[in-house]
């Protein structure tokens, strides 16, 4: 019994103790990867090939507005209110910034 609760201690401990170091090991390349997701429908780093709005270029502002209309079901979508409740605040910030960054063409 005394055991069982010290393992889970120590469990506890190595979970807590861990998760700085996780947070401040994120993927540089975290943003490029979430928005590869994009990609099938919004074109390459979100460069559309028609009939589909292109993300590239746009503001970060109104790309992570978008996003969270759409989970939010604030903003009228067919397929977009549920690819967006796949996202954390975060992560919606992050494909954001990544694709504000690339260039419309
Ligand atoms: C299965 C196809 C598909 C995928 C995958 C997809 N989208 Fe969309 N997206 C759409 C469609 C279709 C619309 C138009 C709104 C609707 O009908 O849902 C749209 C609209 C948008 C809009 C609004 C653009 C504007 O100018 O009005 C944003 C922002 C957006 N998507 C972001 C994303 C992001 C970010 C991802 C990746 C996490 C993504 N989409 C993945 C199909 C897709």
């Amino acid at each position: 019994m005394k055991l069982r609760k010290l393992g889970l201690t120590g469990l506890w401990l190595s979970l807590t103790c861990s998760m700085p170091a996780w947070s401040q090991a994120v993927d540089p390349n975290l943003g490029r990867n979430l928005a590869a997701n994009c990609a099938n429908c919004h074109g390459t780093n979100g460069v559309s090939v028609g009939g589909m709005p292109a993300l590239a270029g746009q503001s970060r502002d109104s790309l992570a507005r978008a996003m969270k209309e759409f989970r939010e079901g604030k903003r009228p979508a067919t397929i977009m209110h549920q690819l967006s409740k796949g996202y954390s605040d975060e992560q919606i910030d992050l494909i954001a910034a990544y694709l504000s960054a690339q260039k419309a063409r």
